[in-house]
């Protein structure tokens, strides 16, 4: 409950019907913060892992102390036309709406092992497409992390089913 009680609902955000997880009042929070990413890194720091990936834009706040605190690097998986040099792409329908992300072509070897992170998952349409272009550059994903899962909506059965792995420091019934 150190963490879970610490993230805000906001209703009909940013639709109506729509319950918005909000981990803003987690992180403003010093002992959130720090129960957050201690508990992510306590889980893999005993695992072969290569670097950290995270997906704009609120992966990224969870991602780099992970990274850091795993004493590995972090690669950005970003949303379209942000990434200067070659990359790599893949479009994702989102709960509401459509997007694309993009990986530079040279942030993964062949045969790297990923952990990739971000805030939250719901149907899993973006992480899907992360841990795809990931894949298609030849990394393994060792597992996907998320602070929140959204279990009623889908995405972690859908990665599931992928064969990908999926953890949740905690998860909120009703979407
Ligand atoms: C939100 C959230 C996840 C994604 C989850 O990001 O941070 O990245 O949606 O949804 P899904 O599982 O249905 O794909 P959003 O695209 O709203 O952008 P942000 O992180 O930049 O706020
Ligand atoms: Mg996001």
């Amino acid at each position: 409950m150190q963490i879970k009680s610490r993230i805000r609902t906001i209703a009909h955000y940013p639709h109506e019907g729509i319950m918005f997880r909000d981990i803003t009042t987690l992180l403003k929070d010093p002992v959130g913060l720090r129960a957050t990413i201690q508990e992510i890194t306590n889980r893999y720091k005993k695992l072969e892992i290569d670097k950290v990936a995270g997906i704009e834009s609120r992966g990224f706040i969870i991602g780099t102390p992970v990274a850091y605190e795993l004493g590995l690097g972090f690669v950005p998986i970003r949303k379209k036309g942000k990434l200067p040099a070659e990359t790599r792409g893949r479009d994702y329908q989102l709960e509401y709406g459509s997007d694309r992300i993009e990986i530079h072509v040279d942030a993964i070897q062949k045969g790297d092992r990923v952990l990739l992170v971000d805030d939250l998952i719901a149907t899993g349409g973006t992480a899907e497409a992360a841990a795809a272009l990931i894949q298609e550059m030849g990394g393994e994903v060792v597992e996907c992390c998320f602070v929140i899962d959204l279990p009623d909506v889908g995405g972690r059965l859908r990665l599931e089913n992928q064969g990908l792995k999926v953890f949740a420091l905690c998860d909120f019934e009703g979407g």
